[in-house]
């Protein structure tokens, strides 16, 4: 087991930020179907933050009163040891993990109800409900992990954010080491593509890759022909020489940092004209939003920048007509850009989402009412630490295309009879969507892509794509 100072001294600067006891839980094995068929074990974020490598059904009380951390694990027993393995003892584990007392988990009602007296206690609701339930029990909160209005107490919200918005340096290492092996998913993709084959041996190669150096998919692989469809975890279409590849995949790691990436690239291992030349203007707009991060700028100016880019391109395509930025203003450019342009990354590959706005709205900025912009899930003012994506893309999506109401909307903004040509293209399958992602560190002096190894320039791409099939 791995005995982290980073850890003791997280808990020692959120002991300090806190003057209310906080009662944390790591969650426990949820079953797939029957109880003791369990989904791999994952504990809650936050609590990951604080303990390395927590054991299922663990939770925590931290008092601010007497700084203290005390430590509740389920009891050693020889049946559990017989089925599982032996797991270090309580002596160990308080000497190892460093904090002031461990105590039965079977205790932890009557323990944490003795230590706080008449005081009351906060908690944190996480992704398991019977935890949550237990939770809620001891504090006398209501809270639903699923709502974010009721995660958790606001201060207590803004204590764990503080501490877990910028990245001290052992968690960039990870975050690096998660990329690397994100790398190797997206490379390995790349090279086995050929035609004939299903999006899910792709899938397979990708999440193989990932498995091999001890990390799982940091979320459902997106791999799919069709792009334009955002979140596609349908992997049966066969690939076609005429087909563009999109895959949304990262690799998160034992320590739990994520790597989120999205990469594009033809079948054939060749552009079409027109695939090159969509595939160019995401790549100009990422690259310019990338150019743009430091310290200071409001993430905000990050996607409306690479609005903007791909805005001009899709004017230069004849797509769409009229000045740039009376089209960005009108929002005409999200009929092909209909989502935000990234989001914080780190232990959750959308991190902290489940904490709401009040994380990823500076205080006073609200989301956007128009189409498409509504999804920038950040707007914050960047600082050094942190880290997040970039993912401008462009889309042929028919529900939207053919949506009469937007058609009346942008009647003159629009070339409608070019756009529906993309929808046909492909043998009637479409030209689907082309995203380019990347993670971002934001550096005193830019950014940082931690995942700058996966290849991205045109001639990078074709020479890797099929490389390996022989
Ligand atoms: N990786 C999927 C997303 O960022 O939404
Ligand atoms: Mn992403």
């Amino acid at each position: 087991m791995p005995t982290l100072p980073h850890h003791k001294h997280r808990r020692a600067e959120f002991l300090a930020s806190i003057d209310t006891p906080v009662l944390l839980f790591a969650g426990s094995w949820i079953a797939r179907n029957y109880p003791a068929n369990w989904s791999p074990f994952r504990a809650d974020s936050t609590f990951l933050f604080f303990f390395p490598s927590p054991e299922a059904n663990a939770a925590a009380l931290f008092d601010p009163k007497d700084k203290s951390v005390t430590l509740f694990l389920d009891e050693r027993t020889p049946t559990d040891a017989l089925w599982h393995g032996p797991v270090p003892s309580f002596a160990d584990i308080k000497k190892f993990i460093g904090v002031t007392s461990v105590e039965r988990r079977a205790d932890l009602a009557k323990l944490v109800k003795k230590k706080l007296g008449k005081r009351k206690a906060h908690t944190l609701a996480i992704p398991d409900p019977r935890a949550t339930a237990e939770a809620c029990a001891i504090t006398g909160e209501t809270l639903d992990f699923y709502d974010s209005a009721k995660v958790a107490n606001p201060e207590l919200i803004q204590a764990i954010a503080n501490l877990r918005l910028l990245r001290h340096p052992e968690e960039l290492a990870s975050m690096r080491a998660a990329a690397a092996v994100t790398q190797q998913g997206h490379v390995l993709a790349m090279a086995r593509t050929r035609a004939g084959i299903l999006e899910q041996e792709l899938v397979g190669f990708v999440e193989g890759a990932f498995a091999k150096r001890g990390c799982v998919p940091a979320y459902n692989t997106i791999c799919s022909v069709r792009g334009e469809v955002l979140h596609n975890h349908a992997h049966h279409n066969m690939l076609l020489d005429t087909d563009l590849v999109l895959l949304d995949a990262g690799a998160e790691n034992a320590a739990g940092y994520c790597g989120d990436v999205t990469r594009t690239w033809p079948v054939s291992g060749k552009f079409a004209p027109e695939a090159r030349e969509v595939y160019e203007i995401v790549l100009a707009a990422e690259k310019a939003a990338i150019a743009a991060v430091r310290p200071g700028v409001r993430y905000r100016d990050l996607h409306m920048l690479a609005a903007r880019v791909l805005t001009e391109g899709l004017v230069a395509m004849g797509l769409l007509k009229g000045s740039p930025d009376a089209l960005v203003e009108s929002g005409a450019h999200t009929l092909f850009f209909p989502h935000g342009v990234g989001h914080l990354i780190g232990l959750d590959v959308h991190d902290m989402e489940a904490f709401g706005d009040q994380v990823h709205y500076e205080k006073g900025r609200t989301r956007s009412s128009q189409f498409g912009t509504q999804y920038l899930r950040l707007d914050i003012d960047l600082k050094a630490g942190m880290c997040f994506t970039i993912e401008p893309g462009i889309y042929f999506v028919p529900a939207i295309l053919h949506d009469a109401k937007f058609r009346k909307q942008w009647k003159k903004e629009v070339d409608w009879a070019l756009a529906e040509s993309f929808l046909a293209m492909n043998s009637l399958r479409g030209f689907g969507g082309v995203r380019i992602e990347d993670d971002i560190h934001c550096t005193e002096s830019g950014a940082e892509v931690l995942t700058a190894s996966i290849p991205k320039e045109v001639a990078a791409v074709e020479a890797l794509v099929g490389s390996a099939c022989g």
